[in-house]
Formats: C-alpha cells, sequence, structure tokens
C-alpha cells in the first residue's frame, strides 16, 4: 500500500474555503470521505487508460484514437488534483493510502486482440465512464458553492470524453467482429455485468445526506444506485444492442442472481 499525497498540488490555484456553516456533522464527514475516495479513485483511473494504451496498438487500433486516451491518462490525474483542491476547501488534508491497484484485465482467453481490447472498451468505456457521467451530472445539479460546480463542470466534460470514446470505438468495430469473436465478446458481457454491480453496491449501504450535505459532495446512496440502475438499464444494455451484442441476455443473467441473492 502506497500513500497518495497531493498537498502540494492542492495549493496551486487554491481554492477558498468553503462555508460549511449549514452542513451537518454526519453529511460534513460523509462529504470529506466521499472527496477522499474520488481523489484516490480518479488518480487510479489514470493507470486503466495508461494500460488500455497498449492492447490497443496489439489491436492495431486508429492512432488518433490511442493518442486520446494517452490523454485521458492526464485528464484523471487532473482530476484527482482537483478534488485535493476541494478537500482542502472543506478542510481536509488531501492524503489518502492508494489500495492496491489491480491490473486492467489482458484477456488471454479473448479469440482476437480486437475482441480483447473492446472487452476492456466495454467495461471502462460503455460501462464505467457512462455512468460516471450520469453519477457526476446529479451531483453537478445539486452542487451549491459556485467553484464546486466549476469543478464538477471540469469533470463531467472529461467523463463525457471518456464515455464517448468507448461508444464510438464499439459501434465503428462490433460490426466487423467474426461470429467467434462476437459470441466471446457476448460471453464476457455477464462478467462485465456483474463487476458494475459489485463495484456500486456500496451505494445501497451508504448514508443518505440532506439538501445542504447534497451541496457540498456528501452522497445520496439509495439516488446514487437508482442512478447506476437506470443508466445501465436505459443507458448502456440498449446502447450494446444497437452495437449488435446480446446485452439483455446478460443483463437478465447478472441483474437476475443479484436480486435473487
Ligand atoms: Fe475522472
Ligand atoms: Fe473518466
Amino acid at each position: 500500500m502506497s500513500t497518495l499525497d497531493l498537498r502540494r498540488d492542492a495549493r496551486r490555484d487554491a481554492l477558498a474555503p468553503l462555508d460549511l456553516g449549514d452542513v451537518s456533522a454526519a453529511d460534513l464527514a460523509s462529504a470529506r470521505s466521499n472527496w477522499r475516495e474520488r481523489m484516490v479513485s480518479e488518480h487510479a483511473s489514470a493507470r486503466v487508460f495508461g494500460e488500455l494504451v497498449g492492447g490497443m496498438m496489439r489491436a492495431g487500433l486508429p492512432a488518433d484514437e490511442t493518442h486520446r486516451v494517452a490523454e485521458m491518462v492526464r485528464q484523471e490525474l487532473d482530476h484527482a488534483r482537483l478534488c485535493a483542491k476541494v478537500l482542502v476547501a472543506i478542510g481536509v488534508e488531501p492524503v489518502a493510502e492508494l489500495p492496491e491497484l489491480a491490473y486492467v484485465p489482458s484477456h488471454e482467453d479473448a479469440t482476437s486482440p480486437l475482441e480483447a481490447v473492446l472487452r476492456n472498451v466495454i467495461s471502462i468505456g460503455c460501462c464505467s465512464e457512462t455512468v460516471a457521467v450520469a453519477l457526476v451530472a446529479t451531483e453537478r445539479e445539486l452542487a451549491g458553492p459556485r467553484s464546486l460546480r466549476r469543478v464538477l463542470d471540469q469533470i463531467l466534460s472529461d467523463e463525457i470524453k471518456h464515455s464517448r470514446f468507448g461508444w464510438r470505438l464499439v459501434s465503428r468495430l462490433a460490426p466487423s467482429l467474426s461470429v467467434g469473436e462476437r459470441a466471446s465478446l457476448d460471453a464476457y458481457l455477464v462478467d462485465a455485468f456483474a463487476h458494475q454491480v459489485r463495484f456500486h453496491a456500496p451505494f445501497l449501504d451508504m448514508p443518505c445526506a440532506g439538501e445542504a450535505g447534497l451541496a457540498v459532495g456528501a452522497p445520496h446512496g439509495r439516488s446514487n444506485w437508482l442512478v447506476f440502475m437506470a443508466t445501465m438499464e436505459d443507458i448502456v444494455i440498449p446502447g450494446l444492442e444497437r452495437c449488435g451484442l446480446s446485452a439483455r441476455e446478460a443483463w437478465r443473467e447478472v441483474a437476475g442472481v443479484d436480486r435473487a441473492a
């Protein structure tokens, strides 16, 4: 385990301290831990895009798309710095433990380098980043202080690019897959969706902040879960179906199992 220390980064163009007078102690604690966790997860997202670059090169994807993904590494690191500035503005040192980070899977069992990279593009761009767009957009609507809105505007505009990248690649490349590649990719969707459900399930145990807490980034766990489910069911699954993939069947398997559990 290593430490992520962004104190120096947070001092550059620092945000003015936020007025937290109306926020309850519980919601303030919740907002602080949410921004700290987000700082860590944004920073960790950078290595996901870094590892994606290699898979894209192996699959012979267009150089301009690979270049865009390299820029996404920097964008995620910038998001972590923005979170660090918010942490200072709400009275917290931007220092956190960085957990052990999983490698982006290389999918040795995939039928081709193209199928392998599409697995990761679907998981990262079409699923994780699309859900992130919906969650950050919701949070931005609720944000009170103007400086916080500006931070969320910046993060949101980049997450939209990351999500669009996923949809652009899958819609262009999925039609050219062979029958075997498509069948293998369809089978993978069950794992990809199960990962999404596992990753977002902690929302169900999170507290639900009041209005003043929501305005400074304390989460409302139940609404976040509903936003996640609506994004999967109304955007991700139909979008993948339009690309010729059997997403609905895979989602039924995952969501059905989850509800029975
Ligand atoms: Fe991000
Ligand atoms: Fe992102």
